[in-house]
């Protein structure tokens, strides 16, 4: 038994901002970002949560499966800008939407955090555990942005995408995880200082800090590493693959993945340009907008592959 996506949805904020709006408050402009990122504009929460982009995007999820809520056995959240330290997002969601009894947590991989959704659940599912599942990777990482540093405040955006996974004879095939905590500081945000009886920290909240230049090298070494590496494991051969459809922080990354892959550019859809880095929400954010535009088909086999703060990578290959 394995995990099929049945259902994808998305979800993101109202607000707009345009690179153009960003050089309004700091010394950046258009030509920079889009040179260097591929990113145009961004979605920012003002009346959004996470939990509310989340339950709408996976209502959308739930009405294309068909799926009652009543019927959800499991929910898995990825994300790392969750409204609370408690309640998890995963339970939030399950009230909105009147999932009642279904196991339900969060996860935290950072940009990787959809992919070790799925392939969290797909373990469950496949041990007999679950009949079904549903996963969301979201973001309001705007709240974790120090919007005076230029060299991060343009690269992010905030969103939800979730998929309704179903057991069946075909959909997920295979995986590959991997994380490596030394390169741990090059992209962080600390959580509140330790502040008790014995010790008083300074309470103020840390904001996302990265060396991109050590992020970027990373990126374009680790995933046509690990896509290889599913390739070899599964007998794939690339050209089988339709799609690889990669967590989307920059599209120069993307264009190097696929050059050190060899493969034509036009397997590697692209929307950084409209959402920025979403960070866990990108990866189902564009696979809802592939699935729903009819560009992905039944029996298509694609390869979604992530990476991102941990450092966390991976990708997974699926059948359609
Ligand atoms: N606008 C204008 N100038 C900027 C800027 C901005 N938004 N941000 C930084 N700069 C400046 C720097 O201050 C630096 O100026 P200096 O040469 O006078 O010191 C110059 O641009 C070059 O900075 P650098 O950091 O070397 O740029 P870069 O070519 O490495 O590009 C990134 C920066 C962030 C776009 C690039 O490193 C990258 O994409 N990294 C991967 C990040 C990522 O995807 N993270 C998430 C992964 S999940």
């Amino acid at each position: 038994m394995t995990a099929r996506i049945i259902g994808t949805g998305r979800a993101v904020p109202a607000e707009i901002i345009t690179n153009d709006d960003l050089a309004k408050v700091v010394e950046t402009n258009d030509e920079w970002i889009s040179t260097r990122t591929g990113i145009r504009q961004r979605r920012v929460a003002k009346e959004e949560t996470t939990a509310g982009l989340a339950a709408e995007a996976a209502r959308k999820a739930l009405e294309q499966a068909c799926m009652a809520p009543e019927d959800i056995q499991l929910v898995i959240v990825a994300t790392c800008s969750s409204d609370y330290f408690f309640p998890n997002t995963a339970c939030l969601v399950a009230e909105e939407l009147g999932i009642r009894h279904a196991a339900g947590f969060d996860l935290s991989a950072a940009c990787t955090g959809f992919l070790y959704a799925l392939n969290t659940a797909q373990a469950y599912m496949a041990a007999g555990m679950y009949k079904n599942a549903l996963i969301i990777g979201v973001e309001t990482i705007s709240k974790l942005i120090d919007w005076k540093d230029r060299s991060t405040c343009v690269l992010f955006g905030d969103g939800a995408g979730a998929a309704v996974l179903e057991t069946g004879d075909r959909g997920f095939l295979d995986m590959v995880q991997h994380s490596d905590g030394e390169k741990a500081d090059v992209l962080t945000c600390r959580t509140r200082a330790m502040n008790n009886l014995l010790v008083s920290g300074d309470p103020s909240l840390d904001y996302i800090k990265m060396e991109g230049q050590e992020v970027f090298k990373f990126a374009v070494k680790k995933v046509p590493e690990c896509i290889e590496e599913l390739l070899e494991k599964t007998g794939t051969a690339r050209e089988d693959i339709k799609y690889f459809i990669l967590h989307q922080a920059n599209s120069r990354i993307i264009s190097s993945v696929a050059k050190r892959l060899k493969m034509e550019e036009e397997k590697f859809p692209m929307n950084v340009n409209l959402y920025g880095n979403t960070s866990a929400a990108s990866i189902p954010i564009l696979l809802d907008e592939m699935n729903r535009d009819g560009r992905l088909q039944r029996g298509d086999k694609i390869i979604l592959s992530g990476f991102g703060a941990g450092l966390t990578w991976g990708a997974a290959l699926l059948e359609w």
